[in-house]
Parts: C-alpha cells; structure tokens; sequence
C-alpha cells in the first residue's frame, strides 16, 4: 500500500491535470517522477532480498498504473495492439503469466521458467526435444503418467526409451547411446520415493552429449520450514532440540548441474488443490556439449 497510494494518486492527478493551472501541473510532474525513482529503488532493494521476501513481494514485472500489491489477473485473450507492444495475444504472452513465470524461475534459480496448463502439458512438450530415431533413458520408478507418455506415446514418434534403476549410475551409464537425447529422472520418485542422485545423473548426459531433466515435482523448491514438528521429536535418526525458524529450499535440481527442472505446480508449488500447473525451467549454465539435434 505504500506504493499503491502514491501511483493511485498520481493517476488521478494526471487525469484532473487539464483542470488546473499549468503552474501546479509542472509541480504534480516533479512529484511523480519522485515516485516512480522510489518505485524503481523499492524493485532493486527487493532484488536483492531473501527468497521468502521476494516471494510476498516479488519484483514487478507487469507495468500495472495502480501499484496493485498482488498481480492483477488479465483475464483477456486479447490485446489492443499497438506497435512495439508487449502483448497482443494470450496464447503467446500475458503479464500475469509473465509474473508467474519469473517467480518460478527465480524459485528455481533459472534463466527462465514456462507455466503449462499442468505438469502433463510440459513433460509432453519435454519429449518433443527428442527427435525421431533419439533414445531417451529414465527410471524404473516413474510416475503413471509419465510412464504411460514414454511407453506409448513415445514409440508411435519413433523414439526409444530405457527404463533403468536411477539410483544405480552405472546403470544409468551403460543405458547411455550415442542416440541419446534425453536423460529423464525424477527425484524423488512416485510412488516408491526413491531418491536419486541427480548431480551424477546430470553429469553422465552431459559427457554423453544430451540433455537431463529432472521432473522435480516431489521434491518442490519451495521454501518451507524444517520438518521437525516439535521440541525432543526425532526425524531421519536426529533429535530436535528447539524449533528452528529459517525458511529453507528443499530441491534446486538446476544448482546441482541439470539442464531443465520441471515441477507440476498441482502439488506443493500451488498448495491447495485448487490449481493444475506445471512449470519446467531452464538452466543459467546450459549442456555445453548438446548434439546438434539440440
Ligand atoms: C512426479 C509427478 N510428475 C508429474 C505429474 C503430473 O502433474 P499434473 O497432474 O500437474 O499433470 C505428477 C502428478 O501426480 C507427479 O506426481
């Protein structure tokens, strides 16, 4: 609110500037370019913040005129289209998409995030990085959906894929062509919430030439505090001796060398069971070896 109050009322100074006397106006002018300096060093400060601020108070990258402290919903398909303008068409931009885009990459420490309409949307686009006659290598343990896209869908596109034990990175190894594109793992998995060690998982795509995306969807970034409930109670053999207050992430896959990280934002990211959404992000230090198929 203490932006809004200042843009709110500069917007309506603006619009009653014609009612008064040339004077004032110039004065209104110098007042509101103030405001938008302190708006402007109110965005860098929150730049700079711990994620947990900027998640409550993410830097703006909708132009909205009124300040609005959450993002305003454009429930339009459609833009006036002016040249050199942002948007035109919602299937290919909207500032609201454009919002949630930019948190999750900030989440996710990536160059850049993408909101599907679910987590199937963006694996089914993932696979489409493979080209006929690629070779895509994933775990034994993977979710419904996603074995049902590889097993079924996959072979009707002419691409082969082996399913191995991702915790066992010899067995990944040897599961590795010369044809192949895509290493796919999830971490943990469903259901047997194996874990698997995606630092050596990324590194073996990468000697290889391919990609490595990790379907993070278990395993969220999202901030969240410790699991240790209460005072004395002990999780995975260690005791808990106070609660402990800092916010901390759980997954980054990207920070631990993969190229794309995809989580269905349906679970944790959204939280209430009132949202599909999957959201894939690219890494800052892309596979330095793709094949040229890349
Ligand atoms: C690990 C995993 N990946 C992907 C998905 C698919 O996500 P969505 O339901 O948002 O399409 C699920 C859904 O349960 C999942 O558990």
């Amino acid at each position: 609110m203490l932006v809004a109050q200042p843009v709110a009322r500069r917007a309506f100074l603006s619009a009653t500037a014609p009612l008064r006397p040339a004077r004032a106006h110039a004065r209104h002018l110098r007042a509101g370019s103030r405001v938008l300096a302190e708006h402007g060093d109110k965005q860098a400060r929150l730049a700079a913040s711990k994620l947990a601020t900027r998640l409550v108070h993410p830097v703006s990258t909708t132009k909205d005129p009124y300040g609005g402290s959450s993002t305003p919903l454009y429930q339009t398909a459609t833009f006036a289209f002016e040249d050199g303008g942002e948007y035109d068409y919602t299937r290919s931009g909207n500032p609201t998409r454009t919002q949630l885009e930019s948190v999750m990459a900030d989440l996710e420490g990536a160059t850049r995030s993408f909101a599907f309409t679910s987590g199937m949307g963006a694996l089914a686009v993932a696979m489409r990085l493979v080209p006929s006659g690629g070779h895509i290598v994933t775990g034994d343990d993977i979710y419904g959906g996603t074995s049902r896209l590889l097993s079924r869908v996959a072979p009707d596109q002419g691409i082969t894929v082996s399913n191995v034990d991702m915790c066992d990175l010899e067995a990944v190894r040897a599961a590795m062509r010369p044809e192949t594109k895509l290493v796919w793992l999830e971490s943990p998995t469903n259901p047997r919430m194996q874990v698997t060690d995606v630092a050596g998982v990324a590194a073996i795509a990468r000697q290889h030439g391919a990609l490595s995306i990790v379907d993070n969807s278990i395993m969220a970034p999202v901030p969240q505090q410790p699991l240790y409930p209460s005072y004395g109670s002990t999780y995975c053999g260690s005791t808990n001796y106070g609660p402990t207050y800092h916010v901390q992430v759980l997954q980054q896959p990207l920070a631990l060398g993969a190229d794309i990280s995809m989580t269905s934002a349906t679970k944790f990211v959204a939280g209430h069971s009132d949202v599909t959404a999957g959201n894939p992000s690219l890494s800052p230090e892309p596979s330095p070896n793709p094949s040229p198929d890349h």
